[in-house]
C-alpha cells in the first residue's frame, strides 16, 4: 500500500468538508441543508454503485427512486410530494424535487431542486410550486459552481472543477421551431459577422448537454415548438436546477418569455421551455425573441 499518496489524498477537499466548511461561515444556520445534502451525497454512492455494477435500466429507475425517498426522508429535514412520507413530528424545511435518473435512456445523471419551506403549517403544493429563485443549491450562496466527482473506492466526492465558467439542441425539430429559435440556430451555423461557425454537440441527456456547456461555454436550447408549446423539459426538476447553476456560474436562463428561474409553475410535472448558456449567447437569442414580439 502507498501510504504517502494515502495520506496526501485526506487533504482532499471532499463533498462533505466543503458544505461544513461553507456552512460554519453561517453560524446562524442550523445545519439542516448540510444533513439533508450529506443525505443525497450517500443516495449518489448507492446509486453510482449500482449503475457501476450494471443493473438493468428499468431497475435502476426504481431502485435510484427508492433509495432517494429513503435517503431523503432519513435526512428528516425534507418533505414529500404528498407529506405522507415523512411524520410530521420529523417534518424538515426543505421540499426536495428530483428526477433519480435522468431521462430513460441516461444513466448516472440526476437533478436535484431543493426548495425552502418557508411556514410551519400544514404542507400544501404552494409549497413546491415555488420559482427556481427560491431555491437552494451548491453553490452555497457566496457564487460560482464547484463540480465533484465521486471517487468510487473512496465513497467520497472530490471537488474537481474549481469555479466552473461557462452549444446543444436537438435538431430534428427543426421544422417545428418557431422563428427566434430556428434564426438563432442559422447564427450558430452561419455567422454573418465573420465569427466561425459554432459547433454541434447534443447527447440528448439535460445533465450531461448542459455540465458540458458549464465547462466549455456556449449554450444548451430545448425550446417551445409546434408540437410541444411549452418543450419537453420538466420545471422543477430539470430546467430549474440547471438553470440556478447556469447562473451562478455567470450565465442566463430563459424560458423565450422571462428568466427562467422567476417561472412560477401551476403543476409538479410542469414543463417549460428553457435555453440557458453563456451570457452573451443567451442576450443573442433573446434579442431575437423581443424583435419577434415587437414585430406581433
Ligand atoms: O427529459 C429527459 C431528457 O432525456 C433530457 O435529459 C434531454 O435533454 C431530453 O430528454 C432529450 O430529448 P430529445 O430526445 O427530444 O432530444
Amino acid at each position: 500500500m502507498d501510504h504517502a499518496s494515502d495520506a496526501h489524498r485526506t487533504d482532499l477537499m471532499t463533498i462533505t468538508r466543503y458544505v461544513l466548511n461553507e456552512q460554519s461561515k453561517h453560524p446562524e444556520s442550523r445545519g439542516d441543508f448540510a444533513i439533508l445534502l450529506n443525505h443525497i451525497v450517500l443516495g449518489c454512492t448507492f446509486v453510482c454503485s449500482a449503475v457501476s455494477k450494471g443493473e438493468e435500466q428499468k431497475k435502476l429507475d426504481v431502485l435510484s427512486n427508492e433509495v432517494f425517498v429513503k435517503a431523503l426522508v432519513s435526512s428528516g429535514r425534507t418533505e414529500d410530494e404528498e407529506a405522507t412520507l415523512v411524520d410530521p413530528s420529523k417534518r424538515g424545511r426543505y421540499c426536495v424535487c428530483f428526477d433519480p435518473l435522468d431521462g430513460s435512456s441516461n444513466i448516472d445523471c440526476g437533478i436535484f431542486g431543493i426548495y425552502m419551506i418557508k411556514h410551519d403549517g400544514e404542507l400544501t403544493l404552494a409549497d413546491v410550486m415555488q420559482p427556481g429563485k427560491n431555491m437552494l443549491m451548491l453553490s452555497t450562496g457566496s457564487g460560482g459552481v464547484n463540480g465533484f466527482t465521486l471517487d468510487l473506492p473512496l465513497g467520497e466526492f472530490i471537488l474537481t472543477h474549481l469555479d466552473i465558467k461557462i452549444y446543444s439542441v436537438n435538431e430534428g425539430n427543426v421544422k417545428n421551431w418557431d422563428e427566434p429559435t430556428a434564426k438563432f440556430v442559422e447564427k450558430c451555423k452561419f455567422p454573418n459577422n465573420g465569427s466561425s461557425p459554432k459547433s454541434l454537440r447534443y447527447i440528448g441527456s439535460m445533465v450531461a448537454d448542459v455540465h458540458r456547456t458549464l465547462l466549455y461555454g456556449g449554450i444548451f436550447l430545448y425550446p417551445a415548438d409546434k408540437k410541444s408549446p411549452n418543450g419537453k423539459l420538466r420545471a422543477l426538476y430539470e430546467a430549474f436546477p440547471m438553470s440556478f447553476l447556469m447562473e451562478q456560474a455567470g450565465g442566463q436562463a430563459f424560458t423565450g418569455k422571462q428568466r427562467a428561474l422567476d417561472l412560477v409553475p401551476k403543476k409538479i410535472h410542469e414543463r417549460s421551455p428553457i435555453v440557458l448558456g453563456s451570457d452573451d449567447d443567451v442576450e443573442e437569442i433573446k434579442a431575437l425573441y423581443a424583435a419577434q414580439e415587437k414585430k406581433e
